[in-house]
């Protein structure tokens, strides 16, 4: 006898059962209907990369989490772990000929070798919106904004969530002024992403490994209790533009937030839910140098990923399954094999209209039939039996009133 195969899918992959499919394609609706409504459009790639462009320096957690393989022409490939470096790539690829300031948007598979947390897959969906090309303020305000907006359409208010707001050119500026040499900086944020997930004091080790004496590991730490951007002029006016586009009670100054990810260069954000409970919902920032690092001309760039796990985990915590509980359509129904063909009928005349009908496909008792369409997504039920089809007669009854209307079957 043949071995039996595990029907689990692969550690941190995910299957999506029709209840999952309702939750991921509200999240997908309000992704889409955000980008469309800032007006971004919408691009794609194939998952797969070749393993340079997402290999990355040490230091970073992304790159030690790549899927990576050989095909059979010895090609090193990759599963793509985020969306940016294709972007980069494929904008690098046509760069004399786009019109720039592009604003582009995508639902990327993304894959990351991680260890299995809440809110951490191995596989996510990673909504993407990326403007690039775009030196202004006003670049930020309409990626974060569109990110607020796909919020507010999945039925999360801002007391729900909170953007915390920082810029790496601010911290900069802060350590520059406390001594602390600017081809330090990297490392130095690279160890601050990892506050609250480490120990300071493994945070200081970090710090002085990179070439920090004591004196500035304690001046960066200092840095870090900094409650306002006082002197920081774009943080200043993103905060204002933000109060202009009306999301500002959405935005919070955090100068916590760093980010993992070594290509940011100037505002960073992070989305949280007000409660502390989740992971990060979505991050982002200007990554003013990675068209050149990757071998292009010289780009700005600002965007943001967005992934489906932790919003989906805080929708189902905040909303219940209320928000995606929604009737719609019409369920048809048969009591004897003769009414078969009558059923059918109606349900191609209701779906030309433009109903979505969910047709029985077998013969059935009406309690049975009610039963069911009562548990269904059907708004509307109808059921056929002999007397209906002999009058050409047949009761459209509303499910949530009980009201019935008569329909003509021919
Ligand atoms: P990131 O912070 O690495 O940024 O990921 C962005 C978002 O993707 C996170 O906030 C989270 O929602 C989701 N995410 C990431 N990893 C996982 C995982 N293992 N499981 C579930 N969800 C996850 C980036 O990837 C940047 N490329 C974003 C960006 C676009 N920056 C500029 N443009």
């Amino acid at each position: 006898m043949a071995e039996k195969l595990s029907f689990e899918a692969p550690r941190g992959m995910r299957d999506f059962y029709p209840e999952d499919m309702v939750w991921r394609n509200k999240v997908f609706d309000a992704f889409r209907a955000a980008g469309e409504a800032a007006g971004f459009e919408p691009y794609d790639a194939c998952v797969v990369e070749s393993y340079e462009l997402l290999a990355r320096k040490a230091g970073e957690e992304v790159g030690e989490q790549i899927y990576h393989f050989n095909d059979k022409s010895e090609r090193h490939l990759a599963l793509r772990a985020e969306m940016t470096p294709t972007l980069a790539r494929m904008v690098a690829q046509r760069q004399k000929e786009l019109p720039f300031p592009l604003k582009w948007t995508t639902i990327a598979q993304c894959f990351r070798y991680e260890r299995m947390t809440k809110g951490r897959k191995r596989e996510h969906y990673q909504w993407n919106v990326d403007i690039i090309g775009e030196e202004s303020i006003l670049a930020e305000v309409e990626v974060i904004g569109a990110a607020v907006d796909a919020l507010r359409r999945m039925g999360l208010t801002t007391r729900d969530f909170k953007v915390h707001v920082s810029s790496r050119k601010f911290l900069g500026e802060l350590l520059a002024k406390s001594g602390i040499a600017a081809e330090k900086h990297a490392q130095v944020f690279l160890a601050l992403d990892k506050r609250g997930k480490m120990p300071d004091s493994e945070i200081a080790a970090m710090l002085k490994d990179g070439g920090l004496s004591d004196a500035d590991v304690e001046a960066t730490f200092k840095i870090m209790d900094l409650k306002s951007y006082a002197g920081c002029a774009e943080l200043e006016d993103l905060f204002r533009l933000a109060e202009i586009a009306g999301f500002a009670d959405a935005l919070q100054f955090d100068i916590s937030v760093i980010r993992g990810l070594s290509y940011y260069t100037g505002v960073v954000f992070e989305c949280f839910d007000t409660a502390g409970e989740f992971r990060a919902i979505f991050g982002g920032g200007r990554y003013d140098n990675l068209l050149t690092t990757i071998g292009g001309e010289p780009a700005t760039a600002v965007g943001l990923g967005f992934g489906d796990v932790v919003v989906t985990e805080l929708l189902k915590a905040r909303l219940g399954a209320d928000a995606v509980r929604a009737k719609k359509g019409v369920a048809v129904g048969f009591m004897f094999p003769e009414q078969r063909d009558a059923a059918l009928k109606l349900a191609a005349k209701l779906r030309a209209d433009g109903e979505a009908v969910d047709l029985s496909l077998k013969a059935q008792k009406p309690k049975k039939f009610f039963s069911h369409a009562d548990q269904s997504a059907a708004a509307k039920a109808v059921f056929l039996g002999p007397d209906d089809v002999e009058k050409g007669v047949a009761r459209l009854k509303d499910m949530a009133t009980r009201e019935e209307q008569e329909i003509c079957l021919t």
